[in-house]
């Protein structure tokens, strides 16, 4: 139902998808049984849109980003990224899907501490094929987020907020069809959460590229156009953020979400890691 609901929604008619999830179910052993992680999820992502996958932790949403990205395999049912089945892939070809279709941005920022701003997002540029140089592919994205006058900043002479933005860049670098984030404002306080938010929202603009953004913040998902809203590895909403009953007010009181049991508005921070 969620799925026909979708299609409505967003009137994609025949385009093709960016995403298609396709009643993927995800179980882990447990001892003797098994625990069911995912129940089946269902949802189409058109290309360029931006979704907020929200639910409170422990609700799948980092375990549906990872299947959806190829690090992690479904038990069942299936995944098409840009139209490809990405379900059966050997490790290899998952691989090339990632380097070539999908941008990757991440809570902790995860980029290389010895290198460069620069290098560091020149690096999936030099796994895979990718036109032209890598280093001037790496200036123009930088340029991108704001970032040229930072070229040669390694990540401790940055702030967390131009850290995010050079993961960011890295993520755009090689031109994906989709970035999907994990909790990308969950190390930042609420001014860089904004900038970062407005960047995704220029970048998404500028460039058509499809954002899916797993979030506690209130915020972020009131920003994002559909908000798949997920309960023990079920979606159980589906539609504009007013639909799913994020309200404008909710998202400025930042009430919305941290009421959810976790509460984890604000995240502990890894060491060494800056707000
Ligand atoms: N490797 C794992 N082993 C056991 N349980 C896991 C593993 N990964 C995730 N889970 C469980 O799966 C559920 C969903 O986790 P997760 O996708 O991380 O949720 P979220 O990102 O919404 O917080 C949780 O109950 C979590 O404990
Ligand atoms: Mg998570």
């Amino acid at each position: 139902m969620a799925l026909a609901r979708t299609t409505e929604t967003i009137g994609m008619g025949g385009a093709p998808a960016a995403l298609e999830a396709r009643g993927i179910t995800r179980s882990l052993p447990l001892g003797k049984e098994r625990i069911d992680i995912l129940h089946g999820l269902s949802f189409r992502i058109a290309r360029g849109e931006f979704v907020a996958l929200i639910g409170p932790s422990g609700s799948g949403k980092s375990t549906v980003l990872g299947i959806i990205a190829g690090l992690d395999s479904p038990t069942g049912g299936q995944v098409l990224v840009d139209g490809i089945d990405i379900t059966r892939m050997s490790e290899g070809q998952l691989a090339a899907i990632r380097n070539q279709k999908i941008g990757m941005i991440f809570q902790a920022f995860n980029l290389i501490p010895t290198l460069t701003a620069r290098e560091n997002v020149e690096v999936p540029l030099y796994v895979g094929k990718h036109e032209g140089s890598p280093s001037a592919r790496a200036k123009e994205v930088l340029e991108l987020v704001g970032l040229g006058h930072r070229l040669d900043h390694r990540p401790t002479q940055l702030s967390g907020g131009e850290q995010q933005r050079v993961a960011i860049a890295r993520a755009l670098a090689t031109r994906p069809a989709i970035v999907i984030a994990d909790e990308p404002t969950g190390n930042l306080d609420a001014k860089n959460s904004a900038n970062v938010l407005n960047l995704i929202r220029e970048l998404r603009a500028r460039t058509g590229t499809t954002f899916i953004i797993a979030t506690h913040d209130p915020t972020v998902a009131a920003a994002a156009e559909r908000v798949i809203r997920l309960y023990d590895g079920r979606v159980v909403g589906d539609g504009t953020p007013e639909e799913v009953g994020i309200t404008e007010a909710a998202a400025a009181e930042g009430a919305e979400l941290r009421t959810q049991p976790d509460g984890v508005a604000v995240a502990p921070l890894p060491d060494g890691v800056r707000r």
